[in-house]
């Protein structure tokens, strides 16, 4: 099998905006006016010019069209079916840095597309990633690596962020998007797990598991049978009905169990699930309620005193969601009046920063005492998606996104950067060229790049906008060398062009 495909790519060397207030950009799709009815603002931040790696820029869009490209064989598929492997420059080239010990399964998907991966176990530092980022092309990272704006400045040649968590705070995300500089993570790989653990804390409680072995690691036998209920018959009220939600209801299912859900969007139900008109009818109904709505303002204490009081008397709470959702001092209340027969609580306002002895204790939000208190309360640190699976499917769902960047230019998931793709280059397409131009959101900057695309055969394209930021994909046939060069060279002096690849 053969490989390599080129890329040239050019990082504009002058003024980027610098990390300050986004404007709001007016997104488009596949709008080639949108740009010029989009504002921008003027900054300073000052990047080098960069050529490919192991060779000059003149001499990589050269290479674009004479690369080789590395067919895959679908038996009884066309070439016309089969998509045309894009990747930039010759294999080997691409250099990704790998901090924290991110999955196994990641480094080896890396590693097989031929990147050159650099792993380590540990953090680095600002300092340490400020004298050795300009190397990499990608960096893949947990939550402990700090990507400040100045390591950004210091990456001439970085393209891809993956965050192989979920929280991406770690990242200044405006930086990075300024910098051309797409960020990846994994929000949802660990929806099973959490799924999962509803399922456990809802039997937990309604047998009050919790409270009878706590009992007994101190010595009391207390057999008892009243109060304690099957899940078998009773009625799970989700609220959220996303990735995690959805998941639970066909588990509760399995287990006979009744489901309803309120959900923002009419959505279609999974099972024998339904679909509830309000919130408060589901409250009325349900025998446990249990939380899968984002942290938004409008989920801000969404379960108050009224939608506790709303619940069905002995009905139980589940909130592995936010912290931010429960106003716990309402929560504690109904507990204590008994109104409430139990509550599971992952997610907390405040949470402690670190694992350590006499963390969760009053000075955090005020009222932890009196929530340990509580009978039949399930209390736990935040690890409703921590598993190993979990882990392992973060890892299989960043590195994809990596590739498919790297190689393909699509964005779609990309937390801090216009979500932009195009259908697959096939085996039948000759002479295409992908160029792949994140630009500046600034008036006239499609019409410019329309300009010097408008005497080439344009067969697809696709732009958005992102705050001050637009990317624009297209895919461009019927190229030869000397049209490379010149497309190359007009598009990376263009005065929008923060970042320019094109792959082929
Ligand atoms: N405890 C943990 O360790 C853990 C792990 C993963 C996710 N989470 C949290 O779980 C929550 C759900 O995650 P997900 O992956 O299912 O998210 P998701 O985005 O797939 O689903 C959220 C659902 O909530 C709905 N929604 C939004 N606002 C709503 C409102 N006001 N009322 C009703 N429904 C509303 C949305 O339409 C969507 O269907 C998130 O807050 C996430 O941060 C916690």
């Amino acid at each position: 099998m053969e490989n390599g495909h080129s890329q040239a790519f050019h990082r504009a060397p002058a003024s980027v905006s610098p990390p300050t207030g986004f404007a709001q950009g007016q997104g488009s799709f596949s709008g080639m006016m949108a740009a010029g009815q989009t504002h921008a603002r003027q900054g300073s931040m000052s990047l080098s010019p960069q050529s490919p790696p192991g060779s000059s820029t003149a001499a990589a869009v050269n290479g674009v069209l004479s690369a080789r490209s590395r067919a895959v064989s679908i038996p009884g598929h066309s070439a016309a079916q089969v998509p045309k492997m894009l990747t930039p420059f010759d294999m080997g080239d691409i250099r990704i840095l790998l901090l924290e010990n991110v999955s196994q399964g990641a480094v080896d998907m890396l590693r097989q597309q031929g990147y050159q991966v650099d792993f380590h176990k540990g953090a680095w530092s600002e300092e340490e990633l400020c004298e050795k980022i300009h190397n990499y092309h990608a960096i893949g990272i947990r939550s402990k690596t700090k990507l400040t704006a100045k390591v950004f400045r210091k990456a001439p040649k970085l393209l891809v962020v993956g965050c192989f968590c979920i929280g991406t705070n770690q990242v200044d995300l405006t930086a990075a998007a300024k910098a051309g500089v797409a960020v990846f993570n994994s929000p949802f790989a660990n929806s099973r797990s959490v799924a999962e653990l509803v399922i456990g804390e809802m039997i937990a409680l309604s047998r009050q598991l919790v409270d009878r072995a706590a009992e007994m690691r101190t010595g009391e036998w207390n057999k008892v049978s009243k109060g304690c209920y099957e899940v078998r018959g009773k009625v799970l009220g989700i609220v959220g009905y996303g990735h995690i939600g959805s998941q639970l209801s066909v588990l509760a299912e399995a287990m006979g169990m009744s489901v309803i859900y309120h959900d923002v969007l009419p959505l279609m139900p999974l099972g024998s699930a339904r679909q509830t008109e309000s919130l408060n009818e589901l409250l009325a109904h349900a025998d446990f309620v249990t939380l899968h709505v984002p942290e938004l303002p409008e989920t801000k204490n969404m379960m108050g005193a009224a939608q506790l009081a709303q619940m069905k008397k002995g009905a139980y709470l589940l909130n592995n969601a936010r912290g931010t959702v429960v106003d716990i001092p309402a929560l504690i209340d109904s507990l204590q009046s008994g109104h409430l027969a139990g509550a599971a609580v992952d997610v907390y306002p405040r949470e402690p920063k670190a694992n350590a002895k006499d963390s969760f204790v009053d000075g955090l939000n005020g009222w932890e005492s009196r929530l340990r208190a509580c009978p039949n309360v399930i209390l736990t640190p935040h690890i409703g998606g921590s598993t190993e699976e979990a882990q392992r499917m973060i890892g299989i769902e960043v590195a994809n996104a990596l590739i498919r960047y790297i190689n393909y230019g699509g964005s779609v998931g990309s937390v801090n950067f216009p979500e932009v793709d195009l259908r697959v280059i096939t085996e039948a397409d000759s002479r295409v060229v992908r160029i792949c131009y994140v630009h500046q959101n600034q008036p006239g900057s499609l019409r410019a790049i329309n300009d010097i695309l408008g005497s080439h055969n344009v067969d697809k394209q696709h732009t958005d906008s992102f705050k001050d930021v637009a990317y624009l994909m297209a895919d461009i046939s019927g190229v030869d060398d000397d049209d490379v060069r010149d497309l190359y060279d007009k598009i990376t002096k263009t005065d929008a062009n923060i970042l320019t690849r094109l792959l082929s």
